[in-house]
């Protein structure tokens, strides 16, 4: 049987619970939308880091083509930062060719919560069909929703459902948990509305409206058109497409 296993927090990962899987990190608002749109603009990669000073560290070891800093706290770019975490900032003629060092306050947390995983890819609603399609012959899937600030979230909740209803459809060939069918169940009564109305009513919606990004949920809510998977290779460390 495959199986298929959704944790709506990284802190509901059973221990060991990862290991040998192919995982998927959700922080649909905003991190993993930000990086399927970085590298659809031609971004040569994007290394996520922890903390502040670490990606400062990070950029300032790449002399030969200096790498752009990119990322939020409490929702806003970092002082000293060139970008923040918005997608829209991510435009080609700024990061084509070039490595972004990232750190935001939930996704790149989440994303270190997964170095025992076989392979981690990155899912958002913008990348959910070619996710689906990359995830179409696993066999050990878990999907690891970021959260925000370490409460569930509802948008996180909803992407998840939209990756695992289509991979159930043949559901005698699965497991799954009840997270799983939550998520379903979520996507299943908001996919049929707005879903830019579903993500402003989300605690990472509420957030990104009070800090002035809402323009940035209409474009998360942009299902299936970006064309590609953000693979974090754990050994390198570094995200691609
Ligand atoms: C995060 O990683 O915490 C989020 O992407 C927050 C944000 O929307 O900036």
């Amino acid at each position: 049987m495959r199986q298929l296993r959704v944790h709506f927090l990284p802190d509901l990962i059973p221990s060991a619970g990862l290991d040998g899987a192919t995982v998927v990190v959700i922080d649909c608002l905003r991190a993993t939308t930000t990086i399927a749109y970085a590298l659809a603009a031609g971004a040569r990669e994007v290394i996520p880091c922890l903390e502040v000073d670490e990606a400062r560290q990070r950029a300032a070891s790449h002399r030969a083509q200096p790498a752009l800093l990119g990322g939020e706290r409490q929702g806003v770019r970092i002082a000293g930062f060139d970008l923040g975490n918005s997608p829209a900032e991510y435009a080609r003629d700024v990061v084509s060719g070039r490595t972004i060092v990232f750190t935001t306050t939930n996704g790149t947390r989440a994303m270190l919560r997964c170095q025992g995983a076989h392979q981690v890819l990155l899912g958002a609603l913008v990348n959910r069909r070619s996710l689906v399609e990359a995830l179409a012959r696993e066999h050990n899937l878990q999907i690891v929703c970021a959260g925000t600030r370490g409460e569930i979230s509802r948008e996180d909740v909803l992407t998840a459902g939209a990756i695992a209803a289509p991979l159930l459809g043949d559901r005698n060939a699965w497991q799954w948990n009840d997270e799983t069918t939550l998520a379903v169940d979520a996507w299943r009564s908001a996919e049929a509305t707005d879903l830019t109305a579903a993500l402003h009513d989300t605690q990472g919606g509420r957030n990104l409206v009070a800090e002035g990004f809402e323009s940035d949920i209409a474009i998360a809510a942009r299902l299936d058109t970006i064309a590609l998977v953000p693979r974090l290779d754990v050994q390198a460390w570094t995200i691609r497409a």
